[in-house]
């Protein structure tokens, strides 16, 4: 979509966003900086228990090692590699083997010990700042996107953002990999793509290699990849390099030389698609690809009489959401033959599309979100919540505690339904993000986001929540990501070294 578009659905999108957190989130508390009895602690664990003994842990002799009964040990290469990444803080690992998931940390002086049957959990364990005793349960998906590509930026903001992303334990990378203005995924298949489609097809584009070390690097903090290769909106810039691919739009009689979304009624479409879907399966390792499906604009397909033509065929009269869940249930067709399970944007659901039950709906827009909640769990499907953190809109003042203050589960259901909520994902569009403020903008707000979705519910003292996150952002400066404060405040160590 135009950038002028997104930008009317957001302000749309966050209008009524205040109107679903309007009963207690409207004003911004004014908070007082006190020292949370959990210290530095965030997102805050499941279960905590503050311990009266404390006891000093000696840089010089602090060790991290594999506890004689960890089935995962030295072969492991996961936990050696976030061992090695891990502050010096004292902690004896032990794990029931390479492929854990709930976690728990003792201290038993001198050692502490971390227990996890999962490595995942192991992983997220290593990030613990300094704290006494901690359980951690089962973490929710957490996915955090941003979509590079309206910006075009280096790796080093990446690699920052994924290191910044394990530090809050947020756990997928939502990949919007391609959009409108620019097409940098260099495919195999279909090169011409990135080389016609890029801002340009050598420096702006990313390679295989590319791609491989961003995954590696996400995995090595235990964060899933998921791409999103949105269509048939959003796709202005696959047609400059595939031919045929974006519905030609008319002007009265004659094509006006623009085109519109992706041409759902030739053949050709859906074998490129197959190519494209079979290639983009292999590149990625997780199970799951987004696949978009968002913002379709009708204009183009009304103009077009070829268009005009299927439709009556197709008996779907002048109902183009019809036209559209048409190609929908093709691809998801074509992405099912790949084995990956997918992601979708609410509208897909809304217009009625058949989906796989293993279908993760995104649920995106400001406008009854609650309703739609409560819509797509009812249908049996699990669900992403966004509504609540689109990040890129910015604002004066603390508004990380409007994201703070959400509560996902908070539409009608019963426990059932409840339960397909699998996780939250804060979205920063690029519209206006580069990489000169990616970072700022993100953090601390996404930590915000981060807890909300970690932590138990009953995890809602805003104050509390302001002193520990205030000590957690100064943490995230010291470790070179350049958070911006909270309100007027300074860290201890501040820019030390620069
Ligand atoms: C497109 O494929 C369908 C189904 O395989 C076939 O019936 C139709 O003739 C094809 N259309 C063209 C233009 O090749
Ligand atoms: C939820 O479903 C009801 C019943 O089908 C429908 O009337 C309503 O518009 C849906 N809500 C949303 C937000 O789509």
């Amino acid at each position: 979509m135009s950038a002028t578009l997104r930008l009317a659905l957001l302000l749309l999108a966050v209008a009524v966003c205040q109107g679903y957190q309007s009963n207690d989130i409207d004003e911004e508390d004014e908070l007082v900086y006190e020292p949370s009895k959990y210290g530095s602690l965030w997102p805050l664990p499941q279960k905590v228990r503050v311990s009266e003994v404390s006891f000093k842990l000696p840089s010089a002799s602090f060790k991290i090692v594999d506890a004689k009964e960890s089935s995962a040990g030295p072969s492991c290469s996961l936990l050696q590699n976030a061992y090695r990444r891990s502050e010096p803080l004292s902690l004896l690992i032990r794990e029931e083997n390479c492929l854990m998931s709930t976690d728990e940390l003792t201290v038993d002086q001198p050692n502490a010990v971390l227990k996890a049957s999962k490595v995942w959990g192991a992983l997220r364990g290593e990030a613990l700042n300094k704290l006494p005793i901690i359980t951690y349960t089962k973490p929710q998906i957490r996915p955090c996107m941003c979509n590079i590509i309206r910006i075009f930026s280096c790796f080093t903001v990446y690699l920052l953002k994924q290191e910044a992303m394990a530090m809050n334990k947020f756990n997928v990378f939502h990949w919007h990999i391609v959009d409108d203005p620019s097409f940098p995924y260099l495919s195999r298949t279909f090169p011409q793509l990135s080389q016609q489609g890029a801002y340009h097809p050598y420096t702006h584009v990313y390679t295989p290699a590319d791609v491989k070390m961003i995954i590696e690097f996400a995995r090595l903090r235990g964060i899933r990849v998921i791409p999103e290769f949105d269509t048939p909106g959003h796709t202005q810039s696959w047609g400059k390099g595939q031919k045929d691919l974006l519905t030609p739009c008319y002007s009265g009689t004659t094509p006006s030389g623009t085109f519109g979304p992706v041409n759902p009624i030739l053949n050709t479409t859906y074998s490129f698609m197959r190519q494209l879907f079979s290639e983009i399966s292999s590149v990625f390792p997780d199970a799951y690809v987004h696949l978009g499906g968002d913002e379709v604009d009708f204009s183009c397909w009304r103009s077009n009489p070829d268009i005009q033509n299927f439709m009556e065929q197709q008996g779907f009269g002048q109902d183009y959401s019809k036209l559209e869940s048409f190609y929908i249930q093709k691809l998801l067709d074509i992405v099912t033959t790949t084995q990956k399970g997918y992601m979708i944007w609410q509208e897909v659901f809304d217009n009625g599309v058949k989906l796989k039950p293993d279908t993760v709906v995104h649920v995106w827009m400001g406008n009854r979100v609650e309703e739609e909640m409560q819509n797509v769990t009812e249908a049996g499907y699990t669900t992403i919540l966004s509504s609540p953190w689109y990040l890129d809109y910015i604002s004066y003042g603390q508004d990380w505690q409007k994201y703070y203050k959400v509560e996902p589960l908070s539409f009608k259901g019963t426990e059932a339904q409840k339960k397909l909520v699998i996780g939250g994902e804060a979205c920063l569009w690029g519209e206006y993000v580069d990489a000169t403020n990616l970072t700022p903008r993100l953090w601390p707000r996404a930590s915000a986001v981060a807890e909300r979705l970690w932590s138990a519910k009953e995890v809602t003292d805003i104050s509390d929540a302001y002193s520990r996150l205030s000590m957690h952002r100064c943490r995230l400066v010291e470790r070179g990501i350049p958070a911006e404060p909270l309100f007027t405040s300074f860290c201890p160590h501040e820019y030390k070294g620069v």
